[in-house]
C-alpha cells in the first residue's frame, strides 16, 4: 500500500488534532524567505500553507484532499517524486511531516529542488530518536522504523541543504507524534493517537503496551520521577528539524 493510500485509511479524522502550530509556522515561513509563490507537497488539509502567499498544494490521498477547507489553496493530486509541474514554477517548496512516508524520499527532494528556488522541509532526525521518552522509555521500536530509509544527512546533501533544529512547543497546537512531550495523558487518548500515522506503522501489539505501561506510570508517579526536568521547559529539542535549501 502507497502512503498516499494509508491516508486513505488512517486520514479521515485528521482535522480532530492535526493543525498549524503558529510558532512553528512562523520557522517555516521565515525559511521561505522573499518566496511570493509556493508549492506545499504532501499538503494532506493544507497546515503550515502561508496565507500570505500564492499557495499549490499537492496530495496523493483523496481523503486528505477532501479535508482541505473551504477557500484553501488549490490542490492537485500528485506525488513528491513526479511532481506536475515545469522546471522552476514556484519560488519555493515546503513539505511538513510527509517526506518519511515518500516512497523514495531522495527522488521527492530532488524533484522538489527541480521545480523551486528554495525547499523547505520538516522532518525529523531518527538518530536523536531518544531525545524524546516516549522513543526512548516506551517505543524503543521507533528508530528501527528509519533502519533502510536514508539519514537526515543523507536527505541534506541530496539538496544541499542545511539543517536547523525545530524546537517543539510545551502546548503545541499540531498534535503530531512529538507534540505532547510535557502533556504525556494525551497519548492514552485513542483519538489523538489515530492523529499520529506512527501506530499504524508499529502495529496495535505495541500500541496497546506503549499505552498500557504509560498509563501505570503516569499512575505510580514513575514517569513524574523520570522526567522531573521537563516541568520548568517551554519548549522541548527532540530531534526535529528544517532541511532547508
Ligand atoms: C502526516 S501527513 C502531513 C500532511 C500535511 N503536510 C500536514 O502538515 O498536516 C502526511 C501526508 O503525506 C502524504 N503523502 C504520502 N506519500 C506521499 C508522497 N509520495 N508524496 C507526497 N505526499 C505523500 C499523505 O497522503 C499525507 O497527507
Amino acid at each position: 500500500m502507497s502512503s498516499g493510500h494509508l491516508y486513505d485509511t488512517i486520514g479521515t479524522t485528521y482535522t480532530l488534532t492535526r493543525r498549524t502550530d503558529p510558532r512553528i509556522a512562523r520557522q517555516i515561513w521565515a525559511a521561505l524567505g522573499e518566496a511570493r509563490t509556493v508549492l506545499n507537497v504532501g499538503a494532506g488539509t493544507g497546515s503550515y500553507e502561508p496565507p500570505a502567499l500564492e499557495v499549490t498544494a499537492v496530495e496523493p490521498s483523496a481523503v486528505m484532499r477532501a479535508q482541505r477547507p473551504a477557500g484553501a489553496a488549490p490542490c492537485v493530486e500528485g506525488s513528491a517524486e513526479d511532481l506536475p509541474f515545469e522546471d522552476r514554477s514556484f519560488d519555493a517548496a515546503m513539505a511538513f511531516a510527509t517526506i518519511d512516508h515518500w516512497g523514495d524520499p531522495i527522488a521527492g527532494l530532488r524533484e522538489m529542488r527541480r521545480v523551486a528556488r528554495r525547499v523547505v522541509v520538516f522532518t525529523c532526525d531518527a538518530r536523536a530518536a531518544d531525545l524524546f521518552w516516549l522513543n526512548r522509555d516506551y517505543l524503543p521500536e521507533f528508530a528501527g522504523l528509519w533502519a533502510d530509509r536514508p539519514s537526515l544527512s543523507e536527505l541534506a546533501g541530496a539538496i544541499g541543504a542545511r539543517i536547523e533544529p525545530v524546537l517543539v512547543p510545551w502546548d503545541c497546537a499540531d498534535g503530531f507524534y512529538h507534540a505532547f512531550w510535557r502533556r504525556p495523558e494525551a497519548y492514552l487518548d485513542a483519538q489523538v493517537r489515530g492523529g499520529m500515522s506512527i501506530w499504524a506503522r508499529v502495529g496495535p501489539e505495541a500500541e496497546r503496551r506503549v499505552v498500557d505501561t504509560l498509563r501505570d506510570d503516569l499512575a505510580s508517579g514513575r514517569w513524574a520521577d523520570r522526567n522531573r526536568d521537563l516541568s520548568g521547559l517551554d519548549a522541548a529539542e527532540l530531534g526535529l528539524r528544517l532541511l532547508i535549501a
